[in-house]
């Protein structure tokens, strides 16, 4: 789960798709912390894309860097607990602009039964679970 958390923020921006009845949505996407041994992403409440999470927590994350890609394929589950909040805030000091640990917008989720593949046209893929 370390290595697939750094290869997210060594990538810097990674694609989080989610379901919408029967649409696929995606968009870029920035925040990955470990907090507490959990890959945690963080998000908005007032943001579509935190509707279709909570609406449906199946969703897939996709990153490039080097001669790499990863994808992580999993369920999100949020964790409303402050400290949490507070834990990623602290990790991106850039969001402390737009979100609070208590302003009832900014929210996290961990991944739960994640399957993290390694995949290069030079190497076999390689997988991971968390
Ligand atoms: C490089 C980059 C990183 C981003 N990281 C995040 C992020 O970690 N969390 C988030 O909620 N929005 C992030 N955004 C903004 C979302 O992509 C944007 O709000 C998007 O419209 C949300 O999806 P939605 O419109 O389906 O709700 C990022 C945007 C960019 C360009």
């Amino acid at each position: 789960m370390e290595r697939a958390a750094k290869f997210l923020q060594d990538a810097g921006v990674y694609y989080l798709a989610t379901v919408e009845g029967d649409q696929p949505r995606v968009r870029p996407f920035g925040t990955a912390h470990i907090f507490e041994g959990k890959l945690y992403i963080q998000t908005g409440k007032a943001k579509n894309v935190s509707g279709q999470i909570h609406a449906n927590p199946k969703v897939e994350v996709c990153a490039f860097k080097d001669d790499e890609w990863l994808r992580i394929t999993g369920e999100l589950v949020e964790d409303d607990r402050r400290e949490a909040r507070q834990s990623m805030l602290d990790a991106y000091p850039s969001l402390q602009s737009m979100y609070s640990a208590d302003d009832g917008n900014a929210e996290v989720f961990y991944f739960r039964n994640a399957t993290a593949v390694f995949s290069s046209f030079s190497h076999e893929p390689e997988e991971i679970r968390f």
